[in-house]
């Protein structure tokens, strides 16, 4: 099959971002995001909202994209879509308006595994960024996921270790909405970290064996303490509130780092590639700096707007499996837990 000219549409649906994206071969000519504000209130996503909103959102998405990419939709190969996991009726939207227009093309349909995606992002044409070399592991830390996976070839991959509980973003922003931060915390907690003592207090660790990681117990301890302090000091977050942060941000970025070490002596894999919204993070984009220097290792953070949920992951998927003639059949289903 050639490879010269090929247009693909990816459609990502599956959390509470609206997104649609036009790769040419390689290059993304458009990435566009509908972002959904109207969880920030509940402080996290409200997926009967979600859903309602991609059905609202998702005709002017994709509509934007093929503008914004200078193209019709007779000029597309083919329709790639995010099929799990994810939320059931976030999933069915982007789902069910893939086949459709696929169908009425008469193009193929190709099913996109989420979290393969975050993955897979790193093999965008995109100039000043390098394409890791196989095997390497990769590191997906957003507000939904927490994995480590390596990574053999495009297609082949496994999961060598995740999350039990909460996943590190819901971390941040769990122990930002006890600060009385908004939502998501994660991007001030981190600003505020840059003036702040990451020594001032001490967090224990999680104790999960192997590769595994836990948050939950974190959060809770974190709420524990905040508890206590406020109790002897009603205005101790006001007064701390930066090293309180900086405190928090040194222990999750332990618990990261300290999994890393232990999967790259494991596999012997010492190529790291991280992404997610976590990977904009400016703690493990330091520690990982840090670890090439300490460890030898070699590691990719994408470029930002490919890192956080976006259709531009499900476009580069879309084209991989493409130029492997691999596609869905119409009757293919959305599938909320899918496994990588
Ligand atoms: O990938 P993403 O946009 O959405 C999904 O969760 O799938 O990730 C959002 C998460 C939120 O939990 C947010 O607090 C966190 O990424 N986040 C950060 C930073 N920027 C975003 N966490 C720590 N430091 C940051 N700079
Ligand atoms: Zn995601």
């Amino acid at each position: 099959m050639s490879s010269q000219n090929i247009y693909i549409l990816g459609i990502e649906s599956s959390c509470d971002d609206t997104a649609a994206s036009i790769i040419h071969n390689g290059r993304i000519l458009s990435n566009v995001i509908a972002s959904q504000k109207i969880h920030e209130e509940f402080g996290g996503v409200v997926p009967e909202l979600a859903s309602r909103a991609h059905q609202q959102n998702i005709v002017p998405v994709v509509h934007q994209a093929l503008k914004k990419a200078g193209i019709t939709k007779d000029k597309l190969h083919a329709i790639a879509f995010t099929r799990g996991p994810g939320l059931m009726g976030s999933l069915l939207v982007g789902t069910s308006f893939a086949k459709s227009l696929a169908y009425g093309l008469n193009i193929p349909l190709i099913d996109v595994n989420h979290m393969q995606a975050h993955i897979l992002a790193h093999f965008i044409d995109e100039e000043g960024f390098n394409k890791p070399s196989f095997p390497f592991l990769a590191m997906t830390i957003s507000g939904g996921h927490t994995q480590i996976v390596e990574v053999t070839s495009h297609f082949d991959m496994t999961v060598i270790g995740e999350t039990i509980d909460d996943a590190v973003g819901e971390a941040y922003d769990k122990s930002g909405k006890i600060l009385g931060l908004g939502y998501p915390a994660g991007p001030e907690i981190d600003k505020r970290t840059q003036t702040g003592n990451p020594k001032a207090y001490q967090f224990t660790k999680p104790k999960v064996s192997g590769l595994n990681f836990s948050f939950s117990g974190l959060k809770t301890a974190i709420l524990y303490f905040i508890q206590r302090e406020v109790k002897a000091n009603p205005n101790f977050i006001e007064e701390n509130l930066n090293d309180i942060c900086a405190s928090i941000q040194y222990t999750i970025i332990g618990i990261l780092i300290d999994k890393l070490k232990l999967a790259t002596k494991q596999t012997g894999i010492k190529q790291i590639a991280i992404g997610g919204g976590v990977s904009a993070n400016s703690g493990i984009r330091q520690a990982l700096k840090d670890g090439e220097q300490k460890f030898g290792w070699t590691t990719y953070v994408p470029k930002f707007e490919f890192t956080t949920d976006n259709a531009a992951m499900i476009a580069i998927v879309g084209y991989l499996k493409y130029l492997e003639g691999n596609f869905a059949e119409q009757n293919v289903t959305a599938s909320a837990r899918l496994k990588i």
